[in-house]
């Protein structure tokens, strides 16, 4: 089943040709992009954004991204503005929105609360982070960044990721997608804080190359260092995470030990895991990371709805 008209709910439901097919779009759409500011493909259409927990480039990329198509957006931020705030169930704060738009994202701190959301309407469901779940838009994104600076081609590509492997949703999305690729991996994160089993599982049966460590020396052998924040808002004692929130900084003297081709990448926001003196260093692709949002959700929600372009 390909991917188009489909709910995005997990990086998992992706196939090597789906991710293909993303990829070459979102490249399509970001050149197009330079031609024309609206590609007006869009104009009968609604997107709602439902953001139940805090977000920037999420919500506003995929609110761009809509622009850019030519549609409109509606949109709830935060339990408080939203009737959730009066008791209302997610069920039912849910159910109208296939009346009143065609396709939704939805970010919830609740896992699988936009799979009950698919299974609830009729319209395809974008999850857009589910609690310390996944985040699969934002795991594209990472790819096409990859895949833009040419490293998906690379012999022998390592990928480190650094920081909050077990809550990082980000993370879980992106080990999937990497899974479809011939690449390493390399797990740098306290103990405490390492890759739930669940992915463990996925890339033995996938047969990927993985490894483990809490030393952050591991980053010298990495293209990519993927580094995320400490998930503060998952920790139930508030101690744990004052433990952990300064476990690892990648800054330029660090960076400097490394390879000369590692990129350092970040979902963003960032706190104190990279360092604002890396922002003008060459390795520092965050910021692109982040542009690269607007494309990937231009082609997903055109995939979504089915809409064949050019
Ligand atoms: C991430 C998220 O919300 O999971 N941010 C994002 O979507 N760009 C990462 C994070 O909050 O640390």
């Amino acid at each position: 089943m390909s991917w188009r008209r489909q709910s995005i709910l997990s990086a998992n439901q992706f196939s090597l040709g789906d991710l293909n097919e993303i990829l070459s779009l979102s490249v399509k759409l970001e050149n197009d992009l330079k031609r024309s500011r609206n590609l007006k493909l869009l104009d009968d259409y609604v997107l709602a954004t439902m953001f139940f927990e805090p977000s920037t480039r999420t919500r506003l990329s995929f609110e761009a991204a809509m622009h850019r198509l030519g549609g409109r957006v509606i949109s709830t931020v935060g339990v408080q503005f939203s009737s959730l705030a009066k008791g209302e169930t997610l069920f039912d704060t849910l159910k109208m929105l296939e009346s009143y738009s065609d396709i939704c994202a939805i970010r919830h701190s609740v896992e699988g609360a936009s799979s009950l959301a698919a299974r609830s309407i009729k319209i395809p469901v974008i999850n857009a982070g589910d609690g310390a779940g996944e985040h699969p838009t934002q795991g594209l994104l990472d790819l096409y960044t990859i895949h833009r600076r040419g490293y998906l081609e690379k012999p022998h590509l390592t990928v480190a990721f650094v920081g909050d492997i077990k809550y990082g949703r980000t993370i879980h999305s992106l080990v999937q997608l990497l899974s479809h690729f011939k690449v390493n991996l390399v797990f740098i994160s306290p103990k405490e804080l390492a890759l739930p089993e669940k992915y463990r599982e996925l890339l033995n049966s996938a047969g990927v190359n993985y490894s483990e460590t809490e030393d952050i020396a591991a980053l010298r052998e990495a293209h990519v260092g993927y580094i995320t924040r400490i998930q503060e808002e998952r920790f139930i004692d508030h101690r744990e995470y004052e433990k952990f929130k300064d476990a690892y900084v990648v800054d330029t003297d660090l960076v400097g030990q490394c390879r000369k081709d590692l990129i350092v990448m970040h979902p963003l926001p960032r706190l104190s895991e990279v360092s604002t003196d890396l922002d003008s260093h060459p390795s520092a692709v965050y910021f692109e990371q982040a542009n690269n949002g607007l494309y990937v959700r231009m082609a997903l929600i055109l995939g979504l709805l089915d809409i064949s372009y050019p």
